[in-house]
Parts: structure tokens; sequence; C-alpha cells
């Protein structure tokens, strides 16, 4: 916990702009503060931050400002100042080349901006897939009292009777359109029906999983993560999180007390128990990096093997977030997972995440939510496979895959970048049979597109309508957290910085073993490096020449180090920014 700061280094009086004269400094923040109609008196209170990120590009946002009011109600009724701030937000989809690219720009932003601006202790509002991660990671480097709180999720909706969700179900229905099953008349219909409301994906994707991320590390209050956007209880659930941020003004608890690595092991069971997207690994390492905490993938792998799928959520399953959190949410998740999780972990409440799970309505939904001994799936979600094209790991979603695909050898049809993709995976004469292993290169963390989420690839069309639903799928790229399919993603090292995904080629036969977690391509080791050792199997990286492209290009890590700067990772190390 953070040193004790006596009243004088409080609220407004906190890291004073230097003008040469401190009391000059205090007394020119006090009368520009008292510009905004403050009272002297509301000016003597500790300030809690809100760091917002509202955007009109940002759907999943759109009802922030009234969760925001909410934390202030909170925040005030404990004595304290709430103002809160603006920061860049990231909407997935409005975002080129990807969201990703942009997570570390805004914990950037996060970081300095806590730390440059006058507060005890801030509230972090998140919510799309890349905002929290960006909260957390910020919040961690600038390790002041820091609790998150989410927009949560979307309301399902029904398209003739049939209940919809964003986005599983836009990737089903764009599925059956591109096999003509549908016209295009009824997918322009369901375009209307698949998000209707504000908040986040309705299915246990990328930001759900984030959410649930969050509130397993114990940086958000119990139950926090599932209600949806539109549910009263958000409401309350923010005036609830203003409340907690004042509590910890007073007990300094900060995000390295809390993000412990033993709290890193009950995040990632959690991930493993929910099915959570394979984007969640790539966070989870980039914040537990900030605080020094190494995620292994050998590691995850032993927890996946020891970890069962408890929830019946979409894409793994069959409900949606709304019903998880009438189910019992996650603190039943984690009650359930008790045996194999870290109870004494502390929590921004400053409650143990046992003393929060005992003290959870004991009342569970076992069509949505499983006991141990009859869960969903007996393994966990995700396993990382490694071989001789991912030395440093590759990322395969097994509770979202198909099991008859899990000990396979095939021809692998590769493709060399998206746009080959593009031209060419519809083309009646590409040579593919369902067979065959697709590969996607030079779409990674280092090449331009900065790892979109394209390794959900379509199925070839001519596959699609002779009815293939499934095929193995390799790639350096991410998915979508509501994909789902046969598919290895965040090979590492990616093909643009030379690892040996760069030169495996069409006619290559690849063998997958979820067994064994291997994934090789069957070549011997002097066929490999001579490929590797001829210059023209390299694939040219382009680097930006300024600004944030040049940073990106420049410091970005492998997937396998949570695609962080090398230079933001480890910060406490290196700037301890306690009072
Ligand atoms: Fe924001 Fe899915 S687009 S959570």
């Amino acid at each position: 916990m953070a040193k004790d700061s006596d009243a004088r280094s409080q609220g407004l009086r906190r890291g004073i702009t230097n003008y040469g004269d401190v009391d000059f400094g205090f007394f020119l923040r006090r009368s520009f503060a008292s510009s905004m109609g403050y009272s002297a008196a509301m000016l003597e209170r500790p300030i809690v931050g809100i760091c917002q990120s509202t955007s009109g590009f940002n759907n999943c946002h759109r009802h922030m400002p009234e969760l925001i009011e909410a934390v202030k109600r909170g925040v005030l009724s404990a004595g304290g100042l709430p103002i809160d701030f603006p920061t860049i937000s990231l909407g997935e989809v409005f975002l080129v080349p990807t969201s990703l690219k942009y997570r570390n720009l805004m914990s950037m932003d996060v970081e300095e901006m806590i730390r440059a601006q006058p507060m005890d202790a801030v509230v972090l509002v998140g919510g799309c897939d890349k905002t929290v991660p960006a909260q957390l990671m910020g919040a961690a480097s600038a390790n002041i009292p820091s609790i998150q709180l989410v927009t949560g999720p979307m309301s399902t909706n029904k398209f003739h009777g049939e209940r919809l969700g964003a986005c599983t179900d836009c990737r089903r229905f764009w599925g059956r359109y591109r096999a003509g099953e549908i016209s295009q008349g009824e997918v322009r219909a369901v375009e209307n029906r698949l998000a209707t409301t504000s908040g986040t994906c309705a299915v246990m994707g990328t930001a759900s999983t984030m959410a649930s991320v969050a509130e397993a590390l114990g940086m958000m209050p119990p139950g926090a993560a599932a209600y949806t956007a539109s549910d009263s209880e958000r409401l309350r659930i923010g005036e609830e999180t203003g409340r907690v941020a004042m509590e910890l003004v007073k007990s300094k608890i900060c995000p390295s007390d809390v993000m412990t690595q033993a709290a890193f092991e009950n995040a990632l069971r959690v991930l493993l128990a929910i099915g959570g997207s394979t984007n969640a690994i790539i966070h989870v390492t980039a914040i537990a990096g900030r605080l020094g905490v190494e995620i292994d993938l050998r590691r995850l792998n032993e927890l996946s093997d020891t970890t069962p799928v408890l929830i019946d959520l979409k894409p793994t399953g069959s409900y949606y977030m709304e019903d998880l959190a009438a189910a019992g949410g996650i603190p039943a998740v984690m009650r359930e997972l008790a045996p194999l999780l870290n109870l004494d972990c502390l929590t921004v409440s400053g409650n143990t995440i046992r003393d929060q799970i005992n003290a959870w309505d004991k009342w569970v939904d076992r069509n949505v939510i499983r006991t141990l001994e009859n869960p969903l799936q007996p393994e966990g979600g995700l396993i990382a496979v490694f071989g001789n094209i991912a030395p440093n790991g590759a990322i395969l979603k097994r509770s979202a895959a198909s099991p008859e695909l899990f000990e396979s050898e095939g021809r692998c049809v590769v493709f060399n970048s998206l746009e080959d993709l593009a031209t060419r995976i519809d083309d009646p004469n590409l040579e593919v049979t369902p067979n065959d292993i697709l590969v996607l290169k030079n779409a990674g963390p280092s090449s331009d597109a900065a790892m979109p989420e394209a390794g959900y690839l379509p199925i070839p069309q001519k596959l699609a309508r002779a009815g293939i639903k499934d095929m193995i799928r390799i790639s350096d790229a991410r998915m979508s957290g509501t994909a789902y399919g046969t598919i290895v993603l965040h090979v590492s090292p990616d093909s643009v910085s030379g690892g040996p995904l760069s030169v495996v080629q069409t006619g290559d036969r690849i063998r997958l073993s979820v067994k064994e977690k291997r994934l090789d391509v069957l070549l011997d080791d002097q066929e490999l490096k001579a490929r590797l050792d001829h210059p023209e199997s390299q694939s040219a990286r382009v680097v930006n020449r300024r600004g944030y492209g040049w940073l990106y290009d420049t410091f970005i890590t492998q997937a396998d180090k949570g695609c962080d700067f090398e230079f933001l990772r480890n910060s406490l190390a290196t700037f301890d920014t306690r009072d």
C-alpha cells in the first residue's frame, strides 16, 4: 500500500503545477477551480478522478454519461469530490488498422493523465474490448488507488422469434449468408436486430471476458461484470464504485497490492472456466507485465488442464451475458472454482476473494453455471500449442473448436497477406479440400495490419456451400472473442518479424495435436533452416517514420509478451509513483 501522505498533499494540493512558487501555484489552481463553481468546502475534499472514455465513435460507451453521474453520487455521498476527465476511446469496429494498435496509446494516456492531474484515487470507466485492458495497464503503471467500472453488456433482442446478441450471432448469420442459406434482404434485416442497446457485445466476447477478468483480479466490486448496460443495477454498481473509491483514498490500496501473481492465476482460472476470449491472454499478459508479473503459456496449459469450463455462454455454449448475471454472475463462478483459487487475494474493497464469494447470494441457475462435478467441458477453454512454427507459442480456443479436428494432419493452403486472402478465398479455382489447413501469414503484431481479428479465416465459399462449417485455420493474427472454430492464433514470433511461419508454403503438411499441445510443419530441421536462411523467404517490414506509428513499429513486442511496448513493461521497477 502507498505510504501515508498528510492532508497537505491530498486533493487539490497534489502535485502543484510548477511556477517556482508552490503557494502561488496552489493559489492559482484554487482560483481556476473556483471558476468551475466549486465551493471552498468542496475544494478541500479528497479528489476521485473518473477516467472516462465516452466517444461518438464508441457505441459500447453510449450510456457512459449516466453511469458517470452514478459514480459521482457515490463519491459525493462518501465525502469526496468527483472530477471526470477524458482519455481517448477505442470503439472496436471504428478503428483502422486495429484497435489493438491503439491500446498501448490509450494506456499511456490513462497513465499519464492519472499521474499528471491531482487525484487521490481513480475510477476507470471502460467497456469495449481494448478500453478495459488499456485502463488497467495505465492504472497499474501509475499505481495510485484505482477501481474499474465497466459499461456492462448489451441486452439481447429477437429476429423472427429467434434470440440474437452481438456478435456471435453476427458471425453465424454472415456464415449462413455466405453459404447461400439466407438472402441479402434477410441479412440486412438482421443487421438492425443484432446490437440494439448500449453496452458491450452480449456474449462472452473480449469485452465481457475482460470485465470478468477485472472482477476476478479483485479490481471491481463483486458481480459488476455481468449486469447489462441498461439494468438499473448497473447504475447502483456505479454508485457503489464511487463509494469504494473513497474507501480506497483511506486504505491506499494500490493496483500492485491487488493485481499480484496469485490474483493473475485466479484471473486465468476464471478466464478458462468461462471459455473466455483468446484476446484476453494478450491483455492479461500486458497488464501483468506492467507489474513485473510474467504470464507463462506453459503454466496456462497446466491451469487449463485442471480447470473445467463451467458456464454455458456463447460462443462456447448457448446463453448470453444477461443470463450469466441472472444466474449468479462471476462470484457464483468463483465460488464453484474456490478449491482451485487463491482465496486470500485482496480486492479493492479491502476484503478478500473469500469474503466476497462467501457473502454472495447462494442461489445459482445451474442451466448457466455448472458445478465442478458436472462441467460444460472437463478442461479449460484455452490452450497454448508449441512447435517448430510456433516456438514461443500459439493459442487455440479448444472450447469453441471441433474436437474431431484436435488430432489432425493436413496439407496447407497459404495466404501471404490479408489482401491475398480477400482476393483468393472465394475463387472457385482455389485448390482446397475440407481436409486442408488454411494458413494466413503477415498479420501479426509486427505487420502493417497490426494483428487484426482476421484469424477467423472464412471457409472458402465453395466449401461453405457444400456444407463445411469448420476447418483448421492457423495465423499470427487474432480472433474476435465472439468467434468460434478450430482456429490457431497468435503464432509467435510472427511472420513479419521472421518467425518460422513466414516460410510455410502451400503444399507443406502441418500437424496439430491438442493432446500433445503441438503445432508443427512436417519439414526436417535442415529444410526449415535453409528456408529461414533464404533472404527471399523473409517478408519486408515496413516501419513508419513518424509519430505513434514509429513508436508502435519500433517497440511492439510479440503476442507472448502481451503486445505491449518494451519500455512500458515492469513500470514499478523503473518509476515508483507512490506518495
Ligand atoms: Fe464493443 Fe463488441 S464492439 S464490445
